[in-house]
């Protein structure tokens, strides 16, 4: 079979299958790829030696062995404190600071490599290539900004909504070498989504950016920060100050007024801090260093929150093992920072690592499906790492492109959904020139770092399966009763981590009982334990393993749809539909996509007495877009007479996704309106 005839295979599965389960199981085992020789022979794992040393039974001790990788101002006493399930507390007593990690201990053998090349989307537009020692400048002057002009301190949190662009990575390490926690949102975020980030973190100061490139055009992206200030002053929070920084140096390039009092242009104010230099705060290991929000089961987004030791210590030892990251490699990770990817492996693993990391502002199709190997041609990239929703976009718009383009790429990897083994095979043949090794990592914003995934020199690959559990990562799949299930016996289930590691998130900002609840709670085996082996972490994904130990991830068990490789919770969508006046209820279910996965389908039924109408279902859309970005846009609005309910009147989203993907709802006759679902289908239709 054709690698085309089995896409459309696979993709006709997935509409007549009803579960996800189903679907992925249903996809064909694929035969093994091996890592080649020339790739093993630099790699920096290759001694299989490292399952033994990172066995369940040398948890936790063994994650010492990641902590080393960093400096350390004051060595820590304890590996894992378990006082307090399932708050785990890694490497306590210990100090260091991230900041430092990251710049200023790479400058005695490193100061003129860069670490950050900046390429802008416009192509005309110069990269730029940042040193350390131009990185360490710009962090220290920008960090004494924060603390002399803003009155930050360590502890204080600090909203950011930035694009991508070299100012970003510079703000995060600034806000860690003062201590202060970052909130990064992504830029693509409506200004009234950042505003409920701002409210729940408790941020007096925002950090944007004037405008930004997309798709050929330069966004305002102010207009957001008024938007933001304005919705947290309703919920009772003021924002004291907004830092702008500046797109084109010198040039303000947003047609928004600037709001006297409030905000500031960085660019400008920076001059007052040239050659500042400040001391990185030595924080203790369990402080935090970012939260991030994601989406959830319920309407509200949860801010994870990322300690400095633990979390640092992961991303750098997965960066370097699993990435296979050397000094000497360029990285480009075309990840968004405003997402877990980019912060763990565009941001800190890599410049962890005195890497030199790519930072790219815009779409990877602009203006042409050439663009990224053109960038990868120009700056010798060597390690290539992205989303299958990207390498389906690539793929449809330019198959035959990379062959045009002189680069090489050793490995790449890919991330953020289940990748179709004929999108993966012309990643591999064509995007790696059928030589780069491919890693498929299975993870989640609550994780800080890979979770699954093969070791590239030491695993063979096998198409649409993420891999084994990296070193130290002990998953197992429980059924819903909580019996294992164990590998190849081809059933579903959830899917767990037995043990603690270090780049686990530590709690939910200001909500440690969600976190217990849906993370530990339904397959903890003793609640008054203080014993991490009765606390498993609960992913929230379904999984099969197969008899060889790959995992294969199939999908949310939760409300929580993947699209394009971001989450979007259900609920939050659903809540932005019901802020239209016209409607009473609104259901949103996932429906196939092409490229990206997944799409929101939107349900809607009106009030009583309301006609249906093209003009309410634009303003619905709206709507949503406003209240969380475009990126929840749902593909269609359908106003529908009814929802399709049970007799206890809870409205049967199965159903409707079903509908939606043009499968069979199967036996509906136990509805308390089965007539409903004919007349949904044909206005679907
Ligand atoms: O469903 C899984 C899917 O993405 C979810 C996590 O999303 P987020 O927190 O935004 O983090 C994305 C990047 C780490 C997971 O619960 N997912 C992630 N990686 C994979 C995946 N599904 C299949 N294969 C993967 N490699």
């Amino acid at each position: 079979m054709s690698d085309d005839q089995q896409l459309r295979r696979s993709k006709e599965q997935q509409t007549a299958d009803i579960s996800e389960a189903q679907i992925a199981v249903h996809w064909p085992e694929e035969d093994y790829f091996s890592p080649s020789a020339t790739f093993i022979a630099q790699a920096n794992l290759t001694d299989t030696s490292v399952f033994e040393r990172f066995s369940l039974d040398r948890s936790p001790d063994c994650f010492r062995e990641f902590a080393d990788l960093l400096d350390w101002y004051q060595r820590w006493e304890k590996t894992l404190d378990t006082s307090n399930p399932p708050f785990w507390r890694w490497f306590v007593g210990g100090k260091l600071n991230a900041c430092f990690n990251c710049v200023d201990r790479h400058l005695a053998k490193h100061k003129n490599k860069t670490a950050i090349h900046f390429v802008p989307e416009p192509e005309h537009e110069t990269v730029q290539h940042i040193t350390y020692q131009e990185l360490f400048v710009r962090v220290n002057e920008f960090a004494a900004l924060l603390r002399d002009f803003c009155g930050l301190k360590a502890g204080d949190r600090v909203t950011l909504h930035m694009p991508m662009v070299a100012e970003l990575p510079i703000t995060m390490l600034a806000c860690a070498r003062l201590g202060v926690i970052h909130s990064q949102v992504f830029s693509g975020f409506s200004g009234k989504a950042c505003a409920d980030r701002v409210v729940d973190s408790e941020s007096r100061v925002l950090i944007t950016m004037d405008a930004y490139y997309r798709a050929g055009k330069l966004l305002d992206h102010k207009e957001k920060a008024d938007i933001a200030a304005a919705e947290s002053a309703k919920d009772a929070h003021k924002v004291d100050k907004v830092l702008i920084w500046q797109r084109h140096p010198g040039k303000y390039s947003s047609p928004t007024k600037l709001v006297e009092g409030r905000d500031v242009i960085v660019n400008d104010l920076l001059r007052k801090y040239r050659g500042k230099r400040v001391e990185p705060a030595h924080m203790p290991a369990e402080a935090p260093l970012f939260l991030m929000y994601t989406s959830g089961t319920t309407g509200k987004p949860k801010g994870c929150q990322h300690s400095i030791g633990g979390y640092l210590a992961y991303v750098t030892w997965t960066s370097k093992y699993i990435q296979d990251i050397h000094p000497e490699d360029v990285y480009w990770c075309m990840a968004d920072i405003g997402w877990i990817t980019g912060h763990s492996y565009i941001v800190y693993g890599p410049l962890a690592l005195g890497a030199s990391s790519v930072v790219y502002e815009g779409v990877p199709t602009h203006p042409d499906a050439g663009r990224p190997w053109r960038i990868a041609e120009d700056l010798d990239v060597n390690i290539f790492h992205t989303s299958p929703t990207a390498i389906r976009a690539l793929r449809r718009d330019g198959p035959d492109e990379p062959a045009k383009y002189n680069y090489r790429f050793k490995h790449m990897t890919t991330v953020g959904e289940p990748i179709e083994p004929a999108v993966w095979k012309w990643y591999h043949k064509m995007v790696g020139k059928g030589e780069a090794v491919i890693v498929d990592t299975w993870w989640q914003t609550e994780n800080g770092g890979f979770l699954c995934s093969t070791v590239p020199a030491i695993h063979k690959m096998k198409p649409g399966s993420a891999g084994p559990g990296i070193p130290g990562i002990h998953p197992v799949i429980y059924d819903d009763e909580g019996k294992e299930l164990p590998a190849g016996s081809g059933k579903a289930g959830n899917i767990c981590i037995r043990n603690p590691w270090p780049g686990g998130f530590q709690t939910i900002w200001k909500d440690p009982d969600r976190f217990v609840a849906q993370y530990y709670a339904r397959y903890c085996k003793d609640r008054k334990s203080k014993d991490w082996r009765d606390w498993p972490y609960m992913a929230g994904d379904g999984a099969v393993q197969a008899a060889d130990g790959y995992y294969r991830i199939l999908g949310r068990i939760d409300d929580v749809i993947n699209v394009a490789g971001h989450r979007l919770g259900t609920k939050e969508l659903e809540s932005a539909a019901l802020l239209v006046d016209e409607v009473a209820e609104a259901a949103v279910v996932p429906a196939a996509d092409e490229i990206k996965g997944k799409v929101p389908d939107l349900y809607v039924s009106l009030k009583p007495g309301l006609q249906a109408s093209k003009e309410i279902a634009n303003r619905i859309s709206a709507a949503i877009v406003s209240e969380i970005g475009a990126i929840a846009r749902p593909r269609q609005v359908i106003i529908v007479p009814d929802m399709p309910k049970t007799r206890s009147g809870k409205i049967m989203r199965r159903v409707l996704a079903a509908i939606s993907n043009h499968q069979n709802p199967g036996d509906v006759s136990t509805l308390a309106n089965p007539e409903i679902v004919d007349k949904i289908k044909e206005l679907v239709k």
